[in-house]
């Protein structure tokens, strides 16, 4: 399924960067869902661009249901979400059709579709997609919230400079988070870290860093051993975000020098119930979630297009050219992205527990 994700709970996604609507359909969610339309509202607007460190493009998000819900509740049935693109600047793309950006999809999109892909501001490609995901997502966080799963996500890393990192109250952490616009555990850092993506944007450049998110309340118990392991499908499914290049179960990569004794995480009984002291193998034991919290960073990528001038090639004429961007970019996308994973990571947890559990289980039946 090309544009398609999940298997009991699935979402499929269509729309491009500069076409009239962008949107989202789910299937399979339970019926019984409320649907909170100002939680959706509030969720589009921190992925939303914003201050000098986004793209200066301008999108309200004034988003519809146009099937699924009735009363105010999921009715089971597929639930669409159409949201208008606005704000486009179609012919800033028109100059540089055939100069392929590097780092973007414009030279894998034209070896796919044959040169018939809408290449305006990257198409089905652009991070204006996640739009969508953003609003389908929304609906899939609230689903969990009533069943007592939490998500959140802060930027570890941006510039070069580290946030702090998830206390041992990672539910308050995940509340907190999920009311900042720019999601740092310590928030005296906002500043420097703004004003590095400035000082990167000022030279027409642009950078990347790490996400790092947090799933509270899973219960222990779902998942599958092997091809269908938590660790598999999140990862499949968060790698659809354009711009993530990597990811880790509770910073695996820097762990990896600690010996057995060290990384193992020693089974304890808290309130009569079955803990880990530790949790270095991020909340997952053999596919399986253990009931601890699930804990993944994304490493997400500068931004690609940069203003500094670059090498390319002119796929019109096969010749050597230089590419000078036009258009409105972001400078960063990891203070956007970060709404865009707790979204992906709902709606890939909603499809995990619907086939643990059945469908009706999100609804409360
Ligand atoms: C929220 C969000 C906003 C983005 N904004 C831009 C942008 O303004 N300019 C750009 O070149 N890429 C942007 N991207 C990234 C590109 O869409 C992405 O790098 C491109 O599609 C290639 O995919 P890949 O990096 O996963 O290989 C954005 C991504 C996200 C998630």
């Amino acid at each position: 399924m090309k544009n398609t994700f999940g298997v009991s709970v699935s979402v499929t996604l269509f729309g491009e960067s500069h076409g009239a609507e962008i949107g989202a359909v789910i299937d399979g969610l339970a019926p019984g869902i409320e649907i909170d339309e100002a939680f959706i509202a509030s969720q589009l607007s921190l992925r939303r661009p914003s201050g000098r460190i986004s793209t200066q493009r301008k999108e309200s998000d004034p988003f519809r249901i146009v099937s699924g819900v009735f009363e105010g509740k999921t009715t089971g049935t597929p639930i669409a979400i159409i949201i208008p693109n606005a704000d486009q600047k179609s012919k800033d793309y028109a100059k540089t059709r055939f100069l392929v950006r590097p780092g973007h999809a414009d030279y894998t999109a034209y070896c796919k579709y044959h040169g018939f892909e809408d290449y305006r501001g990257g198409g089905h490609f652009s991070g204006r997609i996640t739009a969508a995901l953003v609003a389908a997502g929304a609906v899939c966080i609230s689903a969990l919230k009533q069943k007592g799963i939490f998500i959140g996500t802060h930027i570890a890393r941006l510039a070069s400079i580290s946030d702090s990192p998830f206390s041992a109250d990672i539910k308050s952490d995940i509340t907190a988070l999920c009311e900042k616009e720019f999601a740092l555990i310590n928030s005296s850092l906002e500043e420097p870290m703004k004003a590095a993506v400035t000082a990167a944007a000022n030279e027409g450049d642009s950078v990347g860093g790490i996400l790092e998110t947090a799933v509270y309340g899973m219960p222990a118990g779902v998942g599958e051993p092997w091809f269908d392991s938590v660790e598999s499908l999140l990862s499949h499914a968060l790698f659809s975000i354009p711009a993530v290049k990597g990811i880790d179960f509770s910073s695996a990569f820097d762990k990896i020098d600690l010996k057995g004794s060290e990384y193992n995480d020693p089974f304890c009984i808290e309130n009569g119930k079955v803990v880990t002291r530790t949790n270095n193998n991020g909340g997952i034991n053999g596919g399986i979630t253990n009931g601890m919290p699930i804990i993944f960073r994304l490493a997400i990528k500068p931004t690609p297009s940069i203003y500094k001038k670059q090498d390319t090639v002119d796929i019109s004429s096969n010749e050597n050219a230089t590419l000078q961007i036009e258009g409105r970019h972001d400078p960063a996308i990891i203070h956007r992205a970060r709404v865009v994973v707790d979204s992906v990571t709902a709606l890939t947890l909603c499809d995990i527990l619907a086939q643990r559990y059945g469908t009706d289980w999100l609804g409360g039946k």
